[in-house]
């Protein structure tokens, strides 16, 4: 199939890539020029596990192009999947003036009739919007063609986006009719073929709402478990322990159970604010979800609380983050909880000091006063405590004796329970956790 990517960031890029995996002729747009050269250039503009290989092989292959005209990027286009940014605006809903705008470009452009799908995370009713923005286009343009709208919610995650998108839990597809539906199926058929994944064929506002619901479930189930770490710590449980007990039970299982500094990420924190911000829209008082943004905050509260148990005032006093991208495996900043705690220090007078093994160009555009480290051993040296914030491998692999001999003073958090609390402990540092035994016990 022919198939026209618009806006090709996290999603917009790994779909496009794995839509030309799969055996489509994919053309891939997006306004941001900068971008597009370096993929012209055949080269990924972000770092994600797999993409550069994947995309060497279908750019290679002549099944996936760019084109910064719109005009050229539709020429061929059977279906649209819409990937542009969906940002918080300051209310609590996300920004959906580019989803219309694609919308608008879709309908001036289209060469026949297609089916335009939305990847982008959107609230409910952005479908039944957009139908209506195309029709008012189409009827003023008098174009010819029928132009349907689908969604086709993403579940990937960064850091392991390629593997996601290539072994996906499931396909969701919403449609309004056999055809559009017919369409889906076909865009989907190589990878169900090849994978056997399950796939949810449905109407366009259900499909619209298991992306709210799965995400904001995931975040409240972050939360539940931090919450219950606040407890632990007061009753002196560990926390790690207790997840791994109720993990044990099949409904509840395993994930999304390690306790820590939050989430963060372009989707979890901006996904529960939309979430919670529709719901209101439509009537209901979501409290749960605001409960579970609160609970994120308040970890990050609780290490600042941590270190000023050890150090007293924080003015003056030099806090090594260990982590900056808000979760290994990627060099993605957005909310991350590093930069939230960075900011909070900062304002509570101390010096802080960041060390990344991807992120740092990106801090040094997004944060450029905090103090870049390339290696742990300088980071910690001379530094009055240090906090985990991102459990990269070599963060993890940080030993007590390498503590012991570069910090002045001996203090760590481990915001996401990285290392073993007795170790650290009976080794002589200062140690404090997410939920677990902490040296003062
Ligand atoms: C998330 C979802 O997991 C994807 O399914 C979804 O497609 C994506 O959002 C999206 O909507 O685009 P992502 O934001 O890439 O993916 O990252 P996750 O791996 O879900 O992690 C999110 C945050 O939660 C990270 O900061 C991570 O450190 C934190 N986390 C995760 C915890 O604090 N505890 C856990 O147990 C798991």
């Amino acid at each position: 199939m022919n198939i026209t990517v618009i806006g090709v960031g996290h999603v917009g890029l790994v779909s496009a890539a794995a839509f030309a995996r799969w055996g489509h002729q994919v053309v891939g747009h997006d306004d941001d020029a900068a971008k597009l050269e370096r993929l012209q250039g055949g080269e990924a503009w972000f770092y994600e596990p797999g993409l550069q290989e994947l995309l060497d092989e279908v750019i290679g292959a002549g099944r996936l192009t760019f084109a910064s005209d719109p005009a050229e990027a539709l020429t061929d286009a059977e279906v649209v999947f819409v990937c542009v940014g969906t940002p918080p605006l300051p209310g609590g809903g996300p920004d959906l003036s580019y989803v219309e705008t694609v919308g608008r470009t879709v309908a001036t452009h289209a060469p026949r009739d297609l089916v335009l799908v939305e990847k982008s995370t959107v609230p409910a009713n952005t479908g039944r919007r957009l139908e209506q923005v195309i029709d008012r286009e189409t009827a003023r343009l008098a174009t010819p063609y029928r132009i349907q709208v689908a969604s086709n919610p993403e579940f990937l995650k960064e850091g392991a986006a390629v593997l996601d998108t290539l072994h996906p839990d499931r396909v969701v597809y919403g449609t309004s009719s056999d055809s559009a539906r017919d369409v889906m199926r076909g865009v989907y058929a190589p990878l169900v073929a090849e994978d056997g994944c399950p796939v949810v064929e449905t109407d366009v506002a259900s499909a619209e709402l298991i992306k709210h619901a799965s995400n904001a479930f995931l975040a409240t189930r972050i939360s539940f478990i931090n919450a219950v770490a606040q407890v632990c710590e007061r009753v002196g449980a560990d926390v790690s322990v207790v997840a791994e007990g109720m993990g044990h039970d099949i409904r509840i299982g395993h994930r999304f159970l390690q306790a820590g500094l939050g989430y963060g990420g372009s989707c979890f924190p901006k996904d529960v604010d939309a979430f919670a911000h529709l719901a209101g829209q439509v009537g209901y008082e979501f409290g749960l979800l605001d409960e579970v943004r609160d609970i994120n905050v308040g970890q990050r509260a609780s290490v600042l609380h941590k270190l000023e148990g050890e150090l007293w005032h924080l003015t003056g006093k030099s806090i090594a983050l260990l982590g900056a991208a808000f979760k290994p495996g990627t060099d993605d900043l957005r909310e991350s909880p590093a930069l939230h705690l960075a900011d909070d220090l900062r304002a509570a007078g101390a010096e802080v000091r960041i060390y990344d093994p991807v992120a740092l160009p990106n801090v040094a555009e997004e944060h450029p006063w905090l103090a870049r480290y390339e290696d742990i051993d300088e980071l910690l040296t001379g530094a009055h405590a240090a906090v985990v914030c991102t459990d990269w491998d070599e963060i993890k692999a940080i030993t007590s004796d390498r503590y012991l001999k570069h910090l002045a003073y001996p203090i760590v958090i481990d915001g996401r329970n990285v290392h073993d609390p007795t170790a650290m402990i009976d080794a002589g540092v200062r140690y404090h956790s997410m939920g677990r035994r902490s040296v003062n016990d």
